[in-house]
C-alpha cells in the first residue's frame, strides 16, 4: 500500500495525546489492579464496549469519555509505563519520530500528583521507549480550555519553567464553550519565551476559531482546522503562510467535525497547497493506529501514493522536533 519511496522511510506523527493513549490491555489491567469501576472488565471489552468507533454527536460527547484515563493515571510508575508503551507501539508500527502532547492539569486532576513529578515520570517512560526502539519523541504541553484562564496561566508558567522538556504549547478541550480569545495573554507569554505554538481549532467551531488561533494566539500549526474549508480567504492564508493542519481522520469522523467521510476536506486542503499531516489524536479511545489512518485516507478520502509522499514530507518539515 505504500510507494517504494515511502515504504522504506519511517513515518512522523505530529498529533497524539499521551494522557489518553493506553493499550487496551494496559487499561484493562490498571482498572483491575486499582479496583476502579469501569464500563469494561477485560481487554476484549475495552475494544468492544469502551472504544468509540461510531460517530458521536459532538466533540463534547467524546471528551466526556476521558474521565477513566484520569482515574488510572494514578502513580508515577503508571505514567512511566504508559509513555514507554506508546513509544514501543509507535516503533513497532514503523513510526520514526513522534510528537506526544499531554495536559498537566488533566493528568493530575484526580491523582493530585505534582505536575513536575508527572512530567518526570512521562520523560522516564519516553527515554526508556526511545532506548529500546530508536524512536525520536518529544512532548507538547497542553492547556485544557475547560479548566479556565487561571489554570491556563499556571500551565503556561509550567511549560516555560520546563522549556527544555517541551517542544511547544497547545490549547485543547471544549472549543465551543472556551474560545481562543480567552487565552491571549498566556499564549503571548509562551511565544515570548520561545515556545512553539499549535492550537486545536476549527474542530468543533467555524473558521473564525482558526483565524483567532492564528491572529490572537500565534499558532504555527493547527490541530484539525477542518472548518477552514468553509472560508476561501482562510484557505489562502494557510497556504501562503505555510500553516500545517494536523489532520486526524478517524477523530474528525467520530467527533462529528465532519458530517460523513465523503465530506472530509483533506483532499481539498492538499489541492489548495496547504501543508497537512496525518495523526491518530486519541488512539486510547478511537482504537486506531497510524497505519489505519493512512488506509482510511486512501480508501475513504481518495488519497494517492503521491499525496502520501507529500504528506510525509510535510510532517518531516513541520515537526517541532
Ligand atoms: N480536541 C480537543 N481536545 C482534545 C482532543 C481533541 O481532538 N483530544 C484530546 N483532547
Ligand atoms: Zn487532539
Amino acid at each position: 500500500m505504500r510507494t517504494d519511496e515511502s515504504k522504506n522511510r519511517k513515518r512522523t506523527e505530529l498529533h497524539r495525546h499521551l494522557d489518553v493513549s493506553f493499550r487496551a490491555s494496559t487499561l484493562a489491567d490498571l482498572v483491575k489492579t486499582l479496583g476502579i469501576s469501569a464500563p469494561f472488565h477485560d481487554e476484549e471489552e475495552v475494544r468492544t464496549k469502551f472504544w468509540v468507533t461510531r460517530q458521536m454527536g459532538s466533540l463534547g460527547e467524546v471528551l466526556s469519555c476521558f474521565g477513566i484515563f484520569q482515574q488510572v493515571l494514578r502513580t508515577p510508575a503508571i505514567l512511566e509505563r504508559v509513555a514507554r508503551e506508546v513509544i514501543e507501539d509507535a516503533g513497532a508500527e514503523g513510526i520514526g519520530a513522534i510528537e506526544l502532547r499531554y495536559s498537566p492539569s488533566f493528568t493530575s486532576k484526580v491523582s493530585g500528583l505534582s505536575w513536575g513529578v508527572a512530567l518526570d515520570a512521562f520523560l522516564r517512560g519516553l527515554e526508556a521507549g526511545a532506548r529500546a526502539t530508536g524512536v525520536n519523541a518529544g512532548l507538547i504541553c497542553i492547556v485544557t480550555r475547560d479548566y479556565g484562564v487561571g489554570v491556563a496561566g499556571e500551565t503556561i508558567d509550567f511549560a516555560i519553567q520546563n522549556k527544555d522538556a517541551f517542544l511547544a504549547v497547545d490549547l485543547a478541550g471544549n472549543e465551543e464553550q472556551f474560545p481562543n480569545k480567552m487565552f491571549v495573554e498566556p499564549f503571548r507569554r509562551a511565544r515570548d519565551a520561545g515556545l512553539h505554538v499549535t492550537i486545536h481549532a476549527g474542530e468543533a467551531c467555524g473558521p473564525e476559531s482558526v483565524w483567532d488561533a492564528l491572529d490572537l494566539l500565534g499558532a504555527q500549526r493547527i490541530g484539525h482546522g477542518i472548518s477552514s474549508v468553509k472560508d476561501a480567504e482562510l484557505m489562502k492564508r494557510l497556504a501562503r503562510d505555510g500553516v500545517l493542519l494536523e489532520i486526524c481522520p478517524t477523530s474528525n469522523f467520530v467527533t462529528r467535525s465532519i458530517p460523513s467521510w465523503d465530506a472530509h476536506p483533506l483532499k481539498r486542503f492538499l489541492d489548495a497547497g496547504i501543508p497537512v499531516s496525518l495523526s491518530t489524536d486519541d488512539p486510547g479511545i478511537f482504537g486506531v493506529t497510524l497505519e489505519e489512518e493512512y488506509q482510511r485516507a486512501r480508501r475513504l478520502l481518495g488519497l494517492s501514493d503521491a499525496d502520501f509522499d507529500r504528506i510525509d514530507r510535510y510532517a518531516r518539515k513541520y515537526t517541532f522536533l
